[in-house]
């Protein structure tokens, strides 16, 4: 079975998708952290990123591993977990310009559909219920308010009540985001839309397990 949550930067989608694959027992797929992985490979290589092309990028395929743990894939770059790399600032503003890349992208997708053969999965990511997996039983397209998740991004990485100058410049970074991964952002027309904005955590989290147990149940047609 595949879950599918998409969204735009910072709707929550990978915590989210975390703890509905705990709640089921199902395994999380994080598609943005390939893009994030194949972008620090390629800050790696060469910082030089006006000169970055897909076929020089996808040497470093082999450096990447999507390894199946208890709870989640995890994103290897060379055997090694790279999160504070992965998840950090010059990552960040190179990752949209490589994901533009549909080489890039038949790239993750392929990773992904691998990972999702052999498990019952949670995927997050921007078209994971459209470009890979539009037979998913459940798809979920979360969003929220720009300045509530830049708040909750802000708290995630500081560890603390973000002030408000640090809100607003965090909200104009994600907008400018939004922007540049617009066109690789698209709802599913069979997903269910969920605002977050004044929702706790649990709250999504429940309401998409209770949808996921609903599809589950649902009697198979045709
Ligand atoms: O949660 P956040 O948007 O910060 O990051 P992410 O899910 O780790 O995705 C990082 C970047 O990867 C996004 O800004 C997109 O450019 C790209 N991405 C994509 O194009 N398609 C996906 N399915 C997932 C991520």
């Amino acid at each position: 079975m595949v879950i599918t949550i998409d969204g735009p930067a910072a709707s929550g989608k990978s915590s989210t998708a975390q703890w509905v694959a705990e709640r089921l027992g199902f395994q999380h797929v994080d598609s943005g952290a390939l893009y994030r992985a194949m972008t620090a490979t390629a800050l790696r290589v060469s910082t030089d990123v006006a000169s970055w092309t897909a076929s020089a990028l996808l040497e470093a395929d082999a450096r990447i591993a999507l390894q199946p743990g208890a709870k989640s894939f995890a994103t290897l770059i060379d055997g090694e977990c790279a999160d504070a790399e992965m998840r950090g600032p010059d990552v960040t503003a190179h990752v949209s310009r490589v994901a533009q890349m549909p080489d890039i992208r038949a790239w993750v997708n392929e990773r992904v559909r691998r990972a999702a053969e052999r498990h019952d999965v949670v995927v997050d990511g921007r078209d994971m219920g459209t470009a890979v997996f539009p037979d998913a039983a459940l798809k979920i397209f979360l969003i929220a308010d720009p300045w509530e998740r830049a708040r909750r991004r802000l708290i995630q990485r500081l560890g603390r009540s973000p002030a408000d100058d640090e809100i607003a410049e965090e909200t104009d970074l994600l907008v400018q985001r939004d922007g540049s991964d617009s066109t690789q952002t698209v709802q599913a027309r069979d997903a269910v839309l969920l605002d977050t904005t004044y929702l706790t955590q649990e709250e999504q989290v429940e309401r998409i397990v209770a949808l996921a147990h609903a599809v589950s149940h649902r009697p198979a047609t045709g």
